[in-house]
């Protein structure tokens, strides 16, 4: 094991990133075990601009196990955590002297978590990464991490990811797969839309729930439509064929919120904002003769758009037409992430034109630039560790 030692303790400290469905998870036909009614893929996004950074400590000093959350302390009595903790010590190697030990963990996201940007997805994954190595677990632990939250065994490997369903009861064969690394499509790019928007009204486990429960278009879309959609976006990451990757993506988000509206009693995540962005993009689509940017929404209004790198200036200067940087807020805290300058010269009348849509100040807090990266790794540099020696949090709110 290649963590950090000292006389009394033993620290790991990893990064893991987000991912963002191209073919939706929705549904679960296990809701202990979390397995899904159908299997999915994902883009995993760089670390760089969006992770979660996690340290996890055993020492035989802790009299308790203890978890700080974005600097505050939470409890540890919550069944999810829970049970990837008993996992990971299940299946730990004989040999580790620490099973016995309490642990502490301490987690940052470097985003905010209330933007419902898919933090449970990088949380969980990078907890099972550090609590994996920590315990000396060999094989694969996308399971673990699945049992974490559904989406975050998509986000142990880099590149495009596939969660495949599985068919066995235990649940053991419903796991994560890398379909290509993060090197395979360097031209792919992603556009995050924060918009502004109340906390959602239904978190995404309780979401999928009521619509497993109650919608009849669930089960269609699983059985019919999903086997199809994925075997389409395999065949389109690896050919990296972006008007195929794109229209699949677009379909399936749509089909996501349809079966949220034959959920009863029925959910919208996507608000005014969002349905103006879907306009925006079949418009900017529409103008160009071919399909050259692709959006997707998960349990919240944010949009989360795909494109290539040489469509991003120009996409941004139409996304700048309708979605203006409030008038006071400086440019960088308007766009975070890759370099996000427009210098696409186009006219005022065919932005008019093609999108015939007025200016909405306000409506998209910011936006985030980035692209595919890798996945869950350990981080070596002893500055990164969250903990103290003494397996306390280096900064804490209260
Ligand atoms: C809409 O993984 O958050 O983002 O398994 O209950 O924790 P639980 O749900 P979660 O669901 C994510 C759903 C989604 C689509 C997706 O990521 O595939």
């Amino acid at each position: 094991m290649s963590g950090k030692r000292t006389r009394n303790l033993e620290t790991i400290t990893c990064r893991a990133p987000v991912n963002i469905a191209v073919v939706k998870y929705w549904g679960k036909r296990d809701e202990k075990l979390i397995l899904p009614i159908n299997s999915s893929i994902s883009a995993t996004l760089h670390v760089d601009q969006m992770c979660t950074t996690t340290t996890v400590a055993a020492s035989r000093d802790f009299c308790k196990d203890r978890i700080w959350l974005n600097g505050r302390e939470e409890s540890m009595d919550n069944p999810r955590l829970q049970t990837v903790l008993r996992k990971v010590k299940e299946r730990a190697s004989n040999k580790s002297e620490l099973k016995d030990c309490h642990i502490h963990v301490c987690s940052e996201n470097n985003f905010p978590t209330a933007a419902g940007l898919a933090s449970s997805a990088a949380g969980y994954a990078c907890l099972v990464s550090a609590l994996t190595k920590l315990f000396n677990v060999q094989g694969n632990v996308t399971d673990i991490a699945r049992l974490g939250s559904g989406s975050a065994c998509r986000s142990l490997d880099g590149g495009f990811v596939e969660w495949t369903m599985g068919e066995k009861d235990s649940g053991e064969d419903s796991t994560g797969k890398q379909i290509v690394t993060e090197d395979h499509w360097p031209e792919m790019r992603i556009i995050i839309l924060v918009v502004s928007g109340k906390k959602k009204a239904i978190g995404s486990s309780k979401g999928m729930l009521r619509s497993t429960q109650t919608s009849p278009f669930l089960k269609h879309r699983a059985d019919k439509v999903v086997p199809d959609n994925m075997k389409k976006m395999q065949a389109a990451i690896k050919s990296k064929d972006f008007p195929a990757f794109a229209e699949v993506t677009m379909k399936e988000s749509n089909q996501l919120h349809s079966v949220c509206q034959d959920t009863y009693p029925p959910i919208s995540y996507m608000n005014d904002t969002s349905w103006s962005i879907v306009r925006l993009v079949h418009a900017y689509n529409e103008y160009k003769g071919q399909i050259k940017v692709a959006y997707t929404f998960d349990a919240g209004p944010n949009a989360v758009l795909y494109l290539l790198k040489e469509s991003v200036s120009e996409v941004l200067a139409f996304i700048n037409h309708v979605f203006p940087p409030p008038n006071n807020q400086e440019k960088h805290l308007y766009f975070k992430g890759l370099p996000s300058e427009s210098n696409h010269e186009v006219t005022k009348a065919t932005l008019n034109s093609v999108l015939s849509m007025e200016p909405q100040q306000n409506a998209v807090k910011y936006i985030i630039h980035t692209k595919v990266g890798p996945g869950a790794q350990e981080i070596t540099n002893e500055d990164a560790s969250l903990l103290d020696e003494n397996g306390l949090p280096k900064s804490m709110k209260s």
